[in-house]
């Protein structure tokens, strides 16, 4: 099976959108990705407000609409990593009623690593590649002028991020684990090593 359907779990920072990457590179599966879905329609006016007031904020948006962006990116994938979502109990459960999963994998790594992590990460927005100023910063000169900073990678809304994560998402990770599905993946070594353990993982049920 080289198309399977892959949930990756991880706190924000835990390095979802760089593995993603992997993944996308190695097996023919679609991202499906409620950050980059939700940033692309940041100021849609719904029934709840704009995504942009939810996120700029570092709560979550309101569920139905998350939902409906999902359902509708599932429906047209045949394999596919699924990235940001479920992130509460409830999207949990909508998400098994509309699909089954060959993996979830869930990147561990410890809180002070991730606000590092995430107040240093910096994007080029041409390309959305993915950098670090200490650990991965791009060498041509050309692209480390373009890149930008996430506008929920202040330190204090990274603060309020893992805190949503601890009340909202740790209880989605304990859902999985409990149910026997989760495969923990030292999400701390270097990114080529998770990326070994990820492709594994990914191999033994391809
Ligand atoms: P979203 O875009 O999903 O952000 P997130 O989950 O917070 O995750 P990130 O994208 O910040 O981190 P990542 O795990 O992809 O890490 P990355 O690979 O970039 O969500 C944003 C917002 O949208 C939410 O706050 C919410 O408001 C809303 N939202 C989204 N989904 C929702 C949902 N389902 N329901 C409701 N609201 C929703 O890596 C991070 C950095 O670390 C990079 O600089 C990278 O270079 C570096 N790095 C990566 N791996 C390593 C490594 N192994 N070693 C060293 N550095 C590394």
């Amino acid at each position: 099976m080289n198309r399977p359907k892959i949930l990756l779990l991880g706190a924000p920072g835990a390095g979802k959108g760089t593995q993603s990457s992997n993944i996308l590179e190695h097996y023919d599966v679609e991202h499906v990705t409620t950050g980059d879905a939700l940033r692309a329609n940041k100021d849609m006016e719904t029934e709840h407000g704009t995504p942009r007031e939810y996120m700029e904020a570092g709560e979550l948006v309101p569920d139905p609409l998350v939902n409906e962006i999902v359902k509708a990116a599932l429906e047209d994938a045949g394999g596919f990593v699924l990235d940001g979502y479920p992130r509460n109990l409830s999207q949990a459960e909508y998400l098994s009623e509309i699909t089954d999963l060959d993996l979830v994998a869930l990147l561990d790594v410890s809180k002070e690593e991730l606000v590092d992590r995430l107040t240093g990460r910096r994007m080029d927005p041409e390309t959305g590649d993915i950098y670090h100023t200490e650990f991965n910063m791009p060498d041509d000169e050309e692209i480390r002028g373009r890149l930008v900073q996430r506008d929920d990678d202040t330190e204090e809304t990274v603060r309020e991020r893992l805190r949503v994560f601890d009340e909202n998402t740790q209880p989605v990770i304990d859902h999985y684990e409990e149910s026997g599905e989760l495969v923990r993946i030292d999400g701390e070594q270097t990114p080529e090593e998770v990326w070994s353990d990820l492709d594994a993982a990914i191999e033994d049920v391809a």
